[in-house]
């Protein structure tokens, strides 16, 4: 009994120590801007995470610029932070200060996108399969239109990010044995409403006023917005006379939906800092490596799949 007793002490002893170590632990966020509401969402959860776990949250906006991504990643090295997220707003030139984050002993987590450097250089990325959600958008179209002739346009996200290449990618390996499906329009709108709407504009002057686009695929849903705008304004109507497929879940493109405005949209969870937390708490207490990726879900929303609801159960969310 004395011995049980002493056990379960011994074991509780350790889960306090496990836990104040994790607690008051600084954490390095560089946060790439404020482009999308799923952004929005993401520093918001991350925020949130960081407080209920007692954790204090040095956060930095690269306002979309990666030299500021850079040398905020710099700065959370010279104060010693326990740890660093990064969200790295393209896929390329990580290496040197990565190397550097290394050097300090400093774990980094990638959030939501990816980068081409070697993965010695960070401890793990959360992150969906970017190339699995343009499948998933692709596939819907190829369903939707069967047979039919269709010119798709597409809005890229931010050039040189993974999202937009690995989205790119899926959709088109989606739509490549469908000869009657093509991409007849492609260009960035940054992951922005604002840029969305504009570049819709483009598309809709250079095909017939719009009437020679049957669907509009945007790498994320604030362009998708935005590019329904500029439907409506053309004298169309998005989700009827152009279909819309889009890419996040944030509650604005299920109000579109819920309107017959967009059509589908595949959901991105934006609450990439718990797994990231879960992992860097079990690297601190024992020194486990986390899997180098850790993949979150990617579910396809359609107008059948109550987006009045998802909407409501989405809109205090952050995002
Ligand atoms: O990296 C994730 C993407 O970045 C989201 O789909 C988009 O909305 C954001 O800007």
């Amino acid at each position: 009994m004395k011995l049980k007793a002493l056990t379960i002490s011994t074991a509780l002893l350790a889960i306090s120590c496990t836990a104040a170590f994790a607690e008051g632990e600084t954490i390095g966020f560089s946060q790439i801007g404020s482009e999308s509401g799923w952004r929005a969402a993401e520093t918001t959860l991350t925020r949130n995470q960081a407080e209920q776990r007692g954790y204090q949250l040095q956060f930095s906006d690269a306002q979309q610029r990666q030299e500021n991504q850079i040398a905020a990643i710099r700065s959370f090295i010279a104060q010693g932070v326990d740890a660093i997220l990064l969200a790295p707003v393209v896929a390329t030139g990580w290496d040197s200060v990565l190397e550097e984050a290394q050097e300090a002993e400093i774990p980094v987590v990638l959030l939501d996108r990816q980068v081409d450097s070697s993965d010695d250089l960070y401890l793990t990325a959360v992150g969906s399969n970017l190339v699995h959600e343009g499948e998933v958008a692709g596939q819907w179209l190829v369903e939707q239109v069967g047979e039919e002739p269709c010119r798709v346009v597409e809005l890229q996200g931010t050039t040189g990010s993974s999202p937009a290449i690995d989205r790119k990618t899926g959709f088109e390996n989606a739509i490549k044995d469908h000869p009657n499906l093509e991409i007849v329009r492609s260009q960035t709108g940054d992951f922005t409403r604002a840029q969305g709407k504009e570049v819709m504009e483009s598309f809709l002057q250079a095909e017939n006023g719009g009437a020679d686009i049957c669907a509009l695929y945007a790498h994320n849903d604030d362009m998708a917005v935005g590019a329904i705008q500029a439907i409506k304004e053309a004298g169309l109507k998005p989700g009827e006379d152009i279909l819309v497929v889009s890419i996040d879940g944030v509650p604005d493109i299920f109000q579109a939906m819920a309107a017959g405005e967009a059509n589908a949209t595949v959901e991105l969870t934006p609450n990439m800092a718990g797994p990231a937390f879960d992992a860097l708490e079990a690297y601190w207490a024992d020194g486990t490596m986390p899997e180098k990726f850790i993949q979150t879900e990617s579910k396809l929303y359609t107008q059948a799949d109550d987006p009045a609801g998802e909407y409501e159960a989405r809109k205090g969310l952050g995002y």
